[in-house]
């Protein structure tokens, strides 16, 4: 069956559970898929349900669609995304916010932890994502293009929108707090990277480097939706400090941040 059929039967199943209209997407990364507790008139709807809905395996990630209001805003959350380190192809990573723009989705918000790179940040800082490399190697537009999706080689000059980050800008100096701004490098994983290769990547021009993202913000610019991102730094990259790293201390970075970072989002959702 064409990719583009299975969208269509995807989003089929979730418009028949819910009168709510989505218009902004979020995908929350490891340990924030608790934003879901905020949602009110919340329909919740397993990916084990949604035909042609890929299953989320990582600790951390739960495997859900919530679609409900944020602040009175509709939305749709994913509480669990899909990485190409559990064995996805690039294409099934951005099938779900496929399925989010067949539901009427136009706005994203894409969160996700990450390495430091830039050593002028510390564990725990929120970095508004101003572009991104790809490293993966992979694109989730590679194939036949589904022209009623978007252009065969669409644009990414301005893959994160300048509106939607001097909103969140706004919103964060407002609670109290800075976002720096910085280029997320995407990579394959599951293994962290070496010192070496987080040198490189420095020298690459990115400030943060993480195992998500860029395959959902490629598929989103191709079907013209606009997109804020956000990385929770919850480690110092492979090599800056001198100590190994492990995923229990991105969980815990996560934990201790969550609560101003939920609280931006909250805020910031209703003003994308
Ligand atoms: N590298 C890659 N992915 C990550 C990291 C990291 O240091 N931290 C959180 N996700």
């Amino acid at each position: 069956m064409l990719q583009s059929e299975q969208i269509k039967e995807a989003a089929a199943y979730i418009a028949a559970r819910t009168t709510v209209q989505p218009e902004v997407g979020l995908i929350m990364g490891s340990g924030l898929g608790i934003l879901g507790d905020y949602i009110t008139d919340a329909v919740t709807i397993d990916y084990a349900d949604i035909p042609h809905f890929p299953l989320s395996t990582v600790e951390g990630h739960a495997g859900e669609l919530m679609i409900g209001k944020l602040a009175s805003r509709p939305v749709v959350l994913m509480r669990g995304r899909f990485h190409m380190y559990e064995g996805y192809g690039p294409e099934l990573t951005a099938f779900p916010v496929r399925v989010m723009k067949a539901i009427g989705v136009n706005k994203l918000l894409v969160t996700n932890a990450a390495g430091g790179i830039n050593t002028s940040y510390e564990p725990g800082d929120l970095m508004l994502i101003s572009d991104h490399i790809n490293l993966t190697g992979r694109n989730p537009l590679i194939g036949p293009n589904l022209e009623e999706w978007g252009p065969r080689f669409p644009d990414m000059s301005e893959g994160y929108s300048r509106r939607m980050r001097q909103l969140a800008a706004e919103t964060a100096e407002a609670q109290g707090f800075s976002l720096s701004e910085g280029v997320y490098v995407g990579v394959l994983g599951p293994s962290y990277e070496t010192p070496a290769e987080i040198r490189m990547m420095r020298t690459m021009g990115a400030d943060a480097v993480g195992m998500s993202t860029v395959a959902e913000v490629i598929a989103a610019r191709h079907c013209g939706i606009e997109v804020l991102g956000i990385s929770c730094i919850s480690n110092m990259a492979s090599g800056i400090l001198d100590q190994p790293l492990s995923h229990e201390e991105v969980m815990e970075t996560t934990e201790r941040v969550k609560s101003r970072f939920l609280g931006l989002v909250n805020a910031v959702v209703p003003l994308l």
